[in-house]
């Protein structure tokens, strides 16, 4: 498959224990790796609803009846499938982040391999790109984001270096970028500190997190009661959140407690955190930094 390789293929689709004739969702359609898995489980009467932002995805559109392919953000899940008068589902599958055609194709400027604009955006309607934060954002708002997720602990003297750069000419490109930067690109780190800075980039971009806690929220309300969701992360921000919000139901602090002491976590977590195979990861180097982490309702 040359648009994207599927990520712990079996062992996310086999989180959501397929009932033949059930309705999952599959939030990051991409090259349709899972979605396929899923309909290869499912019965007739069975249906699968899948999202994707990015127009290119829709090339990889499943040609069956029990699928449906809704061109938007997942963030927007349970009002798209209102539209198509489903209130709850059996199922929900998240494989987050950035498929091997995003960052393969050289025109989206995912990629610190290729010198092109610097884009980002997974959704190509969208008015936030990569060349707009670089040289619009102020100084401590570069600072918050090469820190938090990039988790660059040099972020405000990059963050300054940018700034300055910028007042001189206009920084448009990854390899301007790049270049702007080189003094903080030691030979032997290059290669990890840019993919720092690019993560994060990408990150406020597309709003990754903002969007991830929105789509974790209405969950709970989605699921009928013994749903699954299967979540791949790919960093720790990412997971994090994830972990919180299966342990907890929230994001940060702890939850409250009522007057006998108990609270009221909307989920639980079924098994522990999977990670791929030693197998997986020599045939597909971009599963290695996979999580995936299963729950249902409590
Ligand atoms: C890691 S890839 C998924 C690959 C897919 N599981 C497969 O087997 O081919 C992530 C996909 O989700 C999409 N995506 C990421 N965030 C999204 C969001 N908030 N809403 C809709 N699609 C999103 C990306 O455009 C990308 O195509």
């Amino acid at each position: 498959m040359s648009y994207h390789s599927p990520v712990l293929l079996k062992e996310s689709v086999d989180a959501l224990n397929i009932k033949e004739d059930g309705v999952y969702v599959d939030v990051t359609f991409g090259g349709g790796g899972h979605s396929r898995e899923i309909l290869s489980r499912l019965g007739e009467k069975g249906r699968l609803f899948a999202f994707d932002q990015d127009p290119d995805a829709q090339q990889n559109k499943i040609d069956d009846p029990r699928f449906v392919l809704i061109g938007e953000n997942f963030r927007f899940i349970s009002r798209f499938l209102r539209f198509y008068g489903v209130k709850k589902v059996n199922g929900v599958l998240a494989d987050l982040g950035v498929s091997s055609h995003q960052f393969d194709e050289a025109e989206r400027g995912f990629s610190t391999r290729f010198d092109a604009d610097l884009d980002m955006r997974m959704d190509q309607k969208s008015e936030l790109s990569g060349k707009k934060i670089i040289n619009t954002y102020t100084e401590e708002q570069l600072s918050d984001i090469l820190f938090l997720y990039g988790e660059l602990r040099n972020a405000r003297t990059l963050a300054k270096t940018i700034v300055e750069a910028r007042a001189e000419k206009e920084i448009k490109t990854s390899f301007e970028l790049k270049e702007v930067l080189q003094r903080f690109l030691p030979k032997a780190k290059e290669h990890k500190i840019l993919a720092q800075i690019f993560q994060a980039i990408r990150i406020e971009v597309n709003q990754e997190l903002e969007v991830l806690k929105e789509f974790l929220k209405q969950i709970p309300q989605l699921l009928n009661e013994d749903g699954r969701l299967s979540v791949i992360s790919y960093h720790s921000l990412e997971d994090r959140l994830v972990k919180r919000f299966i342990r907890t139901g929230l994001f940060s602090g702890e939850p409250e407690k009522d007057f006998y002491g108990n609270t009221n976590e909307p989920m639980k977590k079924v098994g522990k955190m999977i990670v791929p195979t030693k197998e997986e990861i020599k045939e597909n180097n971009r599963a290695r930094s996979a999580k995936l982490r299963i729950a249902t309702l409590k």
